[in-house]
């Protein structure tokens, strides 16, 4: 058992990694070759990596691939896609090329409100409070000013205050709901800001409201924070096209493909283990792209997921439906991201992969990210309802296990050519390899 350490985070880079592995790692020598190997040799960008976190001991590398061919409102895209899963990327091409000969995608942003809350407890007479917040709320405006001056200038700001009573909820709870306009930017620093701010003057001006008793003027915030909950900052992206260009796959016709592809999606809007990998799919599209543009993922995944379970039950986040002989497939769904602050300005591969999508504003952003998961989940529900998904999969799949087993560059051109007219398995793949190896 390791001893606790103090001050780890003051010691130096090569400290903390003396440290690490003298203390974790048998063979502590490796253990620093690898860690080694993955520093970046540009100084400059290694300490940019390093000055990202704290206590950074390597950089952990992801591949950063591209999908060429996204037809999106009628203007071409190379969308960046960071990924480690292997046969993402080639979906996400492989459905770019499919629509693009069928008109492409056809987004639209529906609506850009983000949200955040002040949480505080109360414990008076509830009409006071409603008249404190109708006193207080241009002061809070005013009290802002400071921190949403540029926003304002650029179109952005503050939209609305609101007072919500959750009484019934938790004796005592309300909130200050506040709605925003961030723009371009993600804008978690400027609305946790404005909220900070909305806190201290709601809670300093109470002292001195004087139809508050000496209680009432004990306003306890216990907490201000964005919402990653953003079901009114939404895209919708959509596919369509008559039933019979659906011709694509030779075993199967645009008729039985097209009924069994809407089954699929029926099935993801009723049932909820089958909605969560239908969803899943449709974040290995979303994700990939968040992450190559330097957005927060882990918000976008959480605001997503909670929107697919809006009306009580966990649902597909896609629809597909067949009329007067066309197919339509389309989603809305909530995408808080960022264009400008963050990473995007920081990181040399984020903004490679912004001046690859044409430096897009933040509703650019959106629509190519929801087109990004519309694609995934196109591609997943094709794979499923013909071949199987595994055909595809395993074949991407082959190079990762050949790379496990150590294959040189014979062994891996050689198998490679064996399963283009063979299933890939992982059996298949080490037995061949070591056929191929006892014969030399
Ligand atoms: C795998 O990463 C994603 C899929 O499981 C999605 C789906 O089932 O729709 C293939």
């Amino acid at each position: 058992m390791s001893k606790p350490i103090s001050g780890f985070s003051k010691l130096s880079k090569s400290k903390k990694i003396e440290w690490i592995v003298n203390t974790y790692f048998s063979n502590n020598k490796i253990a620093k070759q690898i860690l080694e190997q993955y520093w970046n040799t540009n100084e400059n960008i290694q300490q940019l990596h390093d000055e990202f976190i704290e206590n950074t001991i390597t950089n952990y590398y992801l591949p950063f691939g591209v999908a060429p061919n996204f037809l999106i409102n009628n203007k071409l895209y190379t969308i960046p896609m960071a990924i480690e899963e292997s046969s993402v990327v080639a979906a996400a091409s492989k459905s770019a090329k499919f629509w693009l000969d069928r008109g492409g995608f056809k987004t639209k942003v529906i609506s850009t409100t983000k949200i955040g809350q002040v949480h505080f407890m109360f414990f008076g007479n509830s009409h006071h409070l409603i008249s404190y917040f109708n006193h207080i709320k241009s002061r809070l405006l005013e009290d802002v000013k400071p921190i949403t001056k540029n926003m304002e200038l650029r179109g952005g700001g503050v939209i609305d205050i609101e007072l919500r009573d959750k009484t019934e909820d938790i004796k005592g709870y309300y909130q200050l709901h506040v709605s925003f306009e961030t723009l371009d930017a993600m804008g978690a620093n400027f609305i946790n800001s404005c909220l900070e701010q909305f806190a201290k003057t709601f809670k300093e001006e109470a002292l001195n409201f004087k139809d508050f008793t000496t209680e009432e003027k004990n306003i306890q915030i216990v907490m201000s924070i964005l919402s990653n909950y953003v079901p009114d900052c939404l895209v919708r992206a959509e596919v369509s096209c008559k039933i019979e260009d659906l011709n694509e796959d030779k075993d199967i016709s645009p008729e039985e493909f097209v009924s069994k592809f809407v089954q699929a999606v029926n099935i993801a809007e009723v049932e909820p283990y089958r909605a969560v990998t239908h969803n899943k799919g449709i974040m290995n599209g979303i994700d990939a792209v968040v992450l190559a543009t330097g957005n927060d993922f882990r918000a976008v995944e959480a605001g997503v997921h909670a929107y697919a379970s809006r009306n009580g039950k966990y649902s597909s986040l896609t629809h597909a439906k067949i009329e007067n002989g066309m197919f339509y497939f389309w989603m809305e769904i909530p995408l808080a991201l960022g264009t400008v602050g963050g990473l995007t300005g920081l990181h040399p591969l984020v903004k490679l992969a912004l001046e690859l999508l044409h430096h897009p504003s933040a509703k650019d952003l959106m629509q190519i990210v929801a087109v990004a998961g519309l694609a995934q989940n196109f591609a997943a529900l094709r794979s499923l309802t013909t071949t199987g998904i595994q055909k595809g999969h395993m074949k991407m799949h082959l190079m990762n296990i050949l790379n496990q087993f150590g294959a040189n560059e014979y062994e891996k051109a050689t198998i490679i050519d064996y399963f283009k007219t063979h299933t890939v398995s992982h059996s298949a793949v080490v037995e061949i390899l070591q056929n191929l190896r006892i014969k030399n």
